[in-house]
């Protein structure tokens, strides 16, 4: 998937802004506080549905406005291109796919971006949440299927927990619908999560190899949530007094995670910033490479602040292993990074929230 042009409205301090980024490596150069991050924000919008960086949905609109937009172009390599928009109005989204009004999900799965940024070694250090999104933002994209099992699992997990909530004592007959509904749906998007981290481990492992080859062999491990020795179903009747006496479902796939280790370094702790940020990046990598050869194309690849983020050896190494590929890049800096001063790349210049090409 390429981008053809991006505008954006409305967003932090991009008032209105409209780019034609090349099909290859795009850098966006400029100032600190420029906007350069801002830019990437509003692709990673449409892939995701939410920013890469924390703070309310309301914190991305503009200081002083009421809405914000962004528009994009997106081309994919079986030649169709699509119309893709995202607003937020009035503490709402409303998503478009070529000019008809679609939900949130639908606009996600048109646009695929993976971005790499100063927050990606939560991927490794941060909360389970950060790696079960990860896992369910590559689903989304691949698996049609699991979108559905996703929907059918948040809803029954929403009714448990309310009649949770309402207290005992509880009625088996309203419960255990629900239960089972769980269940089902549960352990499909398990299996699920778990296939998918299997194909994704080659991926990942390709480009581990070469960015922290001292740490020796990589593994993961996916946990699903509950103990495995049961079953779902079994263990959230098991479980149903204690769920009670908390007013929340305390097991299911809403808990699960994935663990990773290396040979010489078997507990995350282990690892330095830098290798965590390193470790982030194969696997987001590995995601990107996965979703190539699921979906015949790669996403488009953001690199926010490459220069500071990674050594020079690493940053040329992550250049090198974009040059080769029909693959979009964005990359932002203060400087055009050291890796790409010889590349043949569009640069943009970024000053308070006007966006320029440079020829
Ligand atoms: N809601 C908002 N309304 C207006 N301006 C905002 C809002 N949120 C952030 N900003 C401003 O927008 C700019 C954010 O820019 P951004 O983070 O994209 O900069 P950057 O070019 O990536 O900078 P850096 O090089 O420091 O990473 C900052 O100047 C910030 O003060
Ligand atoms: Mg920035």
């Amino acid at each position: 998937m390429k981008f053809e042009s991006l505008r954006i409205a409305g967003l932090r301090c991009l008032e209105g802004v409209s780019i034609t980024p090349a099909p290859g490596i795009n850098v966006f150069v400029g100032a600190n506080g420029a906007g350069k991050t801002s830019v990437l924000e509003a692709a990673y919008l449409l892939s995701h549905g939410r920013s890469f960086r924390s703070g309310s949905r309301d914190i991305l609109l503009r200081r002083g406005s009421t809405a914000l937009s962004v528009f994009a172009e997106v081309s994919s390599g079986d030649g169709r291109t699509r119309r893709l928009g995202l607003g937020r109005e009035s503490g709402r989204w409303q998503a478009r796919v070529d000019g008809d009004t679609v939900s949130l999900g639908s606009l996600v799965q048109e646009c695929a971006v993976v971005c790499f940024e100063p927050g990606s070694h939560d991927l490794i250090a941060g909360g389970s949440e950060e790696r079960r999104q990860f896992l369910d933002w590559g689903l989304f994209h691949v698996e049609h299927a699991f979108v559905n099992q996703w929907r059918r699992y948040q809803r029954a997990l929403k009714q448990r927990n309310a009649l949770l909530r309402a207290g005992s004592p509880l009625d088996p007959s309203l419960i255990e619908p629900w239960e089972s509904e769980l269940a089902g749906s549960g352990e499909a998007l398990s299996a699920f999560r778990q296939g998918y981290l299997d194909r994704l481990l080659p991926h990942i492992c390709g480009f581990m190899s070469n960015v922290l080859p001292e740490l020796g062999e990589f593994v993961v491990r996916y946990k699903p949530g509950w103990d495995e020795a049961n079953d779902l179903a079994t263990t959230l009747v098991e479980r149903r007094h204690r769920d009670l006496a908390r007013g929340h479902t305390t097991a299911g796939p809403h808990r699960a995670d994935f663990s990773v280790a290396f040979e010489h370094a078997p507990l995350r702790e282990h690892l330095s910033r830098g290798q965590e940020k390193l470790c982030a990046l194969a696997c987001l990598l590995g995601q990107a490479s996965l979703h190539a050869e699921m979906r015949g194309e790669w996403p488009v690849i953001c690199l926010d602040d490459l220069a500071s983020e990674l050594d020079r050896t690493h940053q040329e190494w992550v250049v090198a292993q974009l040059m080769g590929r029909d693959v979009q890049v964005l990359v932002t800096g203060t400087e055009i990074p050291h890796a790409l001063a010889d590349q043949p790349v569009t640069v943009f210049h970024v000053e308070q929230g006007a966006v320029t090409v440079l020829l």
